[in-house]
């Protein structure tokens, strides 16, 4: 006669128990992917509503002629977590009035640039790549100007737009 003590039955009920465990273990790993490919288009609109204008300071405040390095902490919603990064651009204007920003990463393969005020360009220090003050590039293996960033002067205050 055997009972819920049997050594036989213990046994089939744990190695039941790791087949279920394994398979539950399976079915989860298989299963957070695909979940994440079924609602990543409700997830893309949140991280995109993320985007948004960020004040820099008195358009007064930028000296003319040369560019001046700024950084804004962007908060970026990824799913249900979020993430902050810091974007580094360089603000050019050349009359006080008209302003462009520029993204400090290369174009070649996404090194951070130095300005340089004496050689009056950017320099990658990944490849040798050279940007002009405008960002356009000028000698090396960058294929592309810097990247820009929209701007915009409101009450005498530059803003710019950096996508989330
Ligand atoms: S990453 Fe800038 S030159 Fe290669």
């Amino acid at each position: 006669m055997s009972g819920s003590n049997d050594p036989q039955i213990s046994r089939r009920n744990f190695l039941t128990g790791v087949i279920v465990a394994v398979g539950a273990f399976i079915g989860t790993a298989i299963s957070i992917p695909a979940l994440g490919t079924i609602i990543s288009p409700v997830i893309e609109p949140m991280e995109k509503a993320a985007a948004k204008w960020f004040a820099l300071g008195s358009v007064k405040s930028f000296k003319v002629g040369e560019p001046q390095a700024k950084e804004v902490k962007v908060v970026r919603q990824i799913g249900w977590r979020k993430q902050t990064t810091t974007e580094k651009m360089f603000i050019l204007t050349d009359d006080g009035k008209n302003f462009i920003a520029m993204s400090d990463v290369c174009t070649h393969l996404g090194c951070h640039v130095r300005w340089l005020p004496d050689k009056n360009e950017f320099w990658c220090p990944c490849h040798n790549g050279i940007f002009d003050k405008h960002g356009k590039n000028i000698a090396g293996p960058p294929p592309r100007p810097l990247d820009r960033y929209k701007v915009k002067i409101e009450k005498g205050q530059l803003f710019v737009y950096v996508e989330g």
